[in-house]
């Protein structure tokens, strides 16, 4: 069976990076077919797998727009056929709304979301057609010549990262990033729920809140007593309980638990103090700190500037790097995401 993402296309790696890590930290046997940028089959599930990994892919993913089930592979050719074949009172719940997405493709949406809507209409008894907030939404989606016709069972809750933009929380303080680029990188880091994640630098606690609501007990650390205050507070309103926080400078760092994943956004640049540490040399205090305190199979996923080479760095600590992203901010800054493993 397949499940069909719909995928953002604000960066042209990291949602499939995204997606890739989760597949591989939930040990979800089943495989990824890019069919082009925005556009991700994901194959080879099981039946009784289905449901489990569609909750799972809905529940955790950031640039991931929507999931569906596919039922059918089609064609423009067979489109109507196809749908015609479908037994459709097993997908919809008493109604329904047809909607078509074309990913390089000049098929006409109108005409062909009026057509299937009739052809299951005519194939069905007592369901009927909702335009707004249906049921059960049949997702259309044409690439080329072919078209997929899926069902959407589970919605990726997209509002969230609207209504958690950190100037929306209690505590706020410039410099936190997006909940959606928090969320990918906690799930580059491979961490699964109900395991540790720390971010010792936790600013207004933006990254633990998405590790928070994957369901990872979460510690935060920071040396201004302000930002680890204002972290308690930010989880608290999201209703995350399960959370320490502590106020120390990274270089005190010595947890009481090996974490199962560090992901964090260590200070640069002018507008962050970093404790009296000078320029780039919180980059390198940092490694050598978190390195005792980190399972031997956890991972570090991090944010820093392109013009500070890690690589020396983390070698030197033994660190090697795993995958490595690059977001382009503005026309001087470019954030470089990496996802950092200890070596074997
Ligand atoms: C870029 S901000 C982190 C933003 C955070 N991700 C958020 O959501 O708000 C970096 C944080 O590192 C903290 N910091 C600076 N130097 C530090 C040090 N030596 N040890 C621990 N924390 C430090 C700063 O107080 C700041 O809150």
């Amino acid at each position: 069976m397949e499940l069909l993402c719909i995928q953002s296309q604000e960066h042209p790696e990291l949602p499939q990076g995204e997606l890739k890590a989760v597949m591989e930290c939930e040990e979800m046997g089943a495989s990824m077919e890019v069919i082009t940028e925005g556009l991700v089959i994901v194959k080879d599930i099981s039946s009784e797998n289905i449901d489990e990994y569609y909750r799972i892919l809905t529940r955790r993913l950031g640039y991931t727009h929507e999931v569906h089930q596919i039922i059918k592979t089609s064609s423009v050719d067979e489109l109507n056929d196809d749908i015609f074949s479908i037994d459709w009172q097993d997908y919809i719940d008493e109604n329904f709304a047809v909607r078509l997405k074309r990913f390089d493709s000049k098929v006409d949406t109108v005409a062909i979301e009026r057509k299937a809507g009739s052809l299951i209409l005519e194939k069905t008894e007592n369901i009927k057609v909702k335009l707004d907030k249906p049921n059960s939404l049949v997702r259309l989606v044409a690439f080329q010549d072919t078209i997929y016709i899926a069902i959407e069972k589970y919605h990726l809750n997209k509002r969230h990262f609207e209504e958690i933009k950190p100037h929306k929380r209690p505590f706020f303080y410039p410099g936190s990033m997006s909940p959606k680029l928090a969320r990918c990188m906690v799930n580059l880091s491979r961490v699964k729920a109900g395991q540790l994640l720390l971010d010792p630098f936790c600013g207004t606690g933006g990254i633990l809140i998405e590790a928070g609501l994957v369901g990872c007990k979460v510690v935060g650390s920071d040396v201004n007593w302000k930002m680890k205050n204002g972290t308690a507070i930010n989880l608290d309103y999201c209703g995350i309980t399960d959370y320490r926080t502590f106020h120390l400078d990274v270089r005190e760092l010595k947890m009481y638990e090996k974490v199962a994943a560090v992901v964090t956004d260590p200070p640069y640049g002018i507008s962050t103090s970093t404790g009296d540490i000078e320029g780039d040399d919180i980059f390198k205090e940092f490694f050598h700190a978190i390195y005792d305190n980190m399972a031997d199979d956890a991972y570090l996923c991090m944010a820093s500037p392109h013009y500070v080479d890690l690589n020396p760095m983390m070698e030197e600590v033994g660190f090697e790097l795993a995958e490595q992203y690059a977001i382009k901010m503005h026309r001087s800054l470019t954030r470089i995401i990496s996802v950092i493993k200890k070596s074997e």
